[in-house]
């Protein structure tokens, strides 16, 4: 049972602005002050992050499409959404929960899939509001989170670290989107993230040596061209010798995983009956695909696969999900995009075994719960994750340990984007003290 006084608290303002994300363009940043509390006024404010390799069931993010402002990627209609729609409408109220608020919202823009105010304003507001009441209430956000969801809250997650960049996050020509590394065989979450930062600076050394560029993606990994037939195994081998070099054991205390983000190479030669793949210079097919996936696995210590094959190829998931599903994590991300409806089709069909959740893709933190709790009654595990296009929010990290949902995917060791979440991880960690578990403990 909830004991966070929601009814007490009123809505004194609601107030949005255009600022910039990691990629230098446009998204919302939402103030919400509550009066009431044990602190009052009490602000909260929420950045909202921006996906690259966007699935296409993705709730709708409003963009202005004014070709003489940021390329089109402004967000002044959302702003005037939020300041002109949504303030108005809130201003004055109080609701007895969390879930209430968002559905106000629900209600307010009135259409499926957020299209009329904009997930992104929507998004904005939901979270500010939650971090207003974790203000006024002065309870920590993941207290908070895991009081509403109904979970203890001290699970630190297991981070997958994308340390080498590929796909739309980066122009090195390689098809697979994200190579992380993934701890799992330490006893704290700051131990954890130490050896992902001395593998991270060991791989850049490496990359250096031979002569191939230390420059980084969208998430802050390494996005090199790498010369050869076969440069995504090239890039495997590189991430195992880098990790060995650090002196850490692969397959014991660190395991590989990748974001293929298939969706985004498909082959110009797939036709509605047959979807083909561009990879390593041949058109191949889902089968042929999940070979070469079968094959890694077999020889390296790859323990997840997040869309391996395109959000629409549905037949190619199955196959997948029969030939690895009992072996290894498959992530849905463009496949599902934190939708219970997509979601319910794939457990339905015994389709992937794991749902990447991404708090903008459905546009309340009310609806992305339920997420959660489909995925978790199913047994389906749950990366909380953050977006290609980021800001200085934190509100993934204390998502992750307020559900205890065991991962997070927050990109590489560098970049103030994505170490943002990883600092608050360690404040998380020290905040919780002896009652801290680490889900990745050897
Ligand atoms: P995106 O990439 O934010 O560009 O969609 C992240 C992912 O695919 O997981
Ligand atoms: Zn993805």
């Amino acid at each position: 049972m909830s004991q966070t006084p929601f009814s007490s608290l009123k809505i004194e303002s609601v107030h949005a602005r255009e600022i910039l994300d990691s990629r230098g363009f446009p998204t919302i940043e939402v103030d919400l002050v509550l009066s009431g509390g044990k602190l009052s006024p009490a602000l909260g404010t929420a950045l909202v992050p921006s996906g690259a390799s966007t699935g296409e069931g993705e709730a709708i993010e409003l963009r202005d499409g004014d070709k003489k402002r940021y390329q089109g990627k402004g967000v002044l209609k959302a702003v005037a959404n939020t300041n002109e729609s949504i303030a108005p409408a809130l201003k004055g109220k109080s609701f007895p929960s969390l879930e209430a608020l968002d559905e106000a919202l629900i209600v307010l823009d009135g259409t499926p899939n957020k299209g009329k105010l904009g997930a992104n304003a929507i998004l904005g507001v939901s979270m500010a509001y939650l971090r207003a009441v974790s203000r006024a209430t002065d309870t920590p956000t993941f207290r908070l989170l895991a009081e509403i969801y109904g979970s203890e809250g001290t699970t630190l997650p297991v981070p997958m670290m994308n340390i080498l960049n590929g796909g739309k996050h980066a122009d090195n020509g390689l098809a697979i989107q994200e190579f992380m590394i993934v701890p799992r065989g330490f006893d704290k979450f700051s131990e954890a993230l130490r050896a992902g930062s001395e593998i991270f600076h060991t791989l850049k050394k490496i990359l250096h040596d031979r002569k191939l560029s230390t420059g980084v993606g969208d998430e802050g990994g390494f996005a090199p061209n790498i010369p050869g037939t076969h440069p995504h195994e090239e890039v495997i081998k590189l991430i195992m010798q880098a990790i060995e070099t650090a002196g850490y054991t692969a397959g014991k205390q660190i395991f590989l995983a990748l974001d293929c983000a298939a969706s985004e190479y498909l082959a110009k030669t797939s036709t509605k009956e047959r979807t083909l793949y561009a990879f390593e210079g041949r058109d191949i097919t889902a089968g042929e695909m999940n070979a070469i996936y079968a094959g890694w696995v077999a020889k390296y210590p790859i323990i997840s696969i997040e869309d391996g094959l395109a959000e629409h190829d549905w037949a190619g998931w199955a196959d997948l999900t029969t030939q690895l599903g009992s072996k290894i994590q498959l992530v849905g991300d463009d496949l599902f995009v934190t939708n219970i409806s997509f979601l319910k089709q794939g457990i339905d069909k015994k389709i992937a075994n794991s749902i990447l959740i991404k708090v903008n893709q459905i546009g309340t933190v009310t609806e992305t719960f339920r997420a959660m709790k489909m995925a978790k009654d199913a047994k389906y595990t749950q990366v909380a994750s953050h977006r290609s296009g980021e800001t200085e929010d934190t509100f993934i990290a204390d998502l992750a340990v307020g559900t205890d949902c065991g991962q997070i995917k927050t990109g590489s060791l560098s970049r103030t984007d994505r170490i943002a979440k990883y600092n608050q991880l360690l404040r998380i960690e020290e905040m919780l003290g002896s009652r801290a578990r680490y889900a990745g403990k050897k």
